[in-house]
């Protein structure tokens, strides 16, 4: 590997009151990797996503993307410089179609050249059948599928997935890790947390480990899965 970092990372500290969710977390994303974020319920990922994305303001340290610092920076700011981000919980706006909410995030594009774009990723994501369906009355798993097609709405060259197959069944696990495939072939770079190392092992390169949030090992999956810090983490 050795590519360059995409995304850089340097002692993030974020705190709610008198809870510490991230505590100094460094690390660094290679472009056009894809790299995992794992550790206990709690340890800090999803808040360490909420940073990176401008979600939330850290209290200390610096995040770089594309050589550019982003704290600070709002998230509709972030995901024009190309990083988006799906969300554990998804966040469609449900009383709108399908469609309506991919079209509601385009940027910078004609409404024809929107829909155009949102019915090709939604074709991508094999859910253009529910184009116009009310968001709000699809699946969870149809909800995680259509979140994930919004962020392509941005032509994000890093995606953030928190927790994208997380709550479904191992049939649309691997449908997600197919689409997942198919953008890094097409150069996306990919951040992604999971708690399933199955699924790690099968896309990763890098796997990140979070506890009490601080990253305390890093390396390839098979390598990860087996480190004494991370089972002392997680068991
Ligand atoms: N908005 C908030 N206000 C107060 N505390 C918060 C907030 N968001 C997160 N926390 C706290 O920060 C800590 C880290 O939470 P976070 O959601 O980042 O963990 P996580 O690693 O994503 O966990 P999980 O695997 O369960 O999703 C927890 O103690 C949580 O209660
Ligand atoms: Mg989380």
């Amino acid at each position: 590997m050795g590519a360059t970092p995409l995304l850089v990372v340097e002692g993030v500290v974020k705190r709610f009151g008198g809870v510490v969710a991230v505590n100094g977390a460094t690390c660094s994303v290679a472009e056009r990797s894809v790299t995992g974020l794992i550790g206990p319920n709690g340890s800090g990922k999803s808040t360490l996503f909420n940073c990176i994305a401008g979600v939330e303001r850290p209290d200390a340290g610096q995040i770089t993307f594309l050589g550019r610092r982003i704290n600070g920076r709002s998230p509709s700011q972030i995901c024009e410089i190309g990083l988006a981000r799906t969300f554990q919980i998804t966040r469609l706006f449900r009383e709108m179609t399908v469609l309506e909410n991919l079209v509601a995030v385009a940027h910078g594009l004609s409404d024809a050249a929107a829909v155009r774009r949102a019915q090709e990723l939604l074709a991508m994501v094999e859910v253009g059948h529910l184009q116009h369906a009310l968001a709000g009355t699809l699946s969870y798993g149809q909800r995680k599928l259509v979140e994930i097609a919004r962020a392509l709405m941005f032509a994000p060259k890093l995606l953030l997935l928190d927790e994208p197959f997380a709550g479904i069944n191992p049939r649309l696990q691997n449908r997600i890790l197919r689409y997942l495939e198919r953008l890094r072939d097409r150069g996306v770079t990919l951040f992604l947390i999971d708690h399933e190392m199955r699924i790690l092992l099968n896309i990763c390169e890098t796997v990140l480990a979070m506890d009490a949030g601080e990253i305390i090992a890093e390396g390839a999956p098979d390598v990860i899965r087996k480190d004494p810090r991370v089972l002392a983490a997680y068991f």
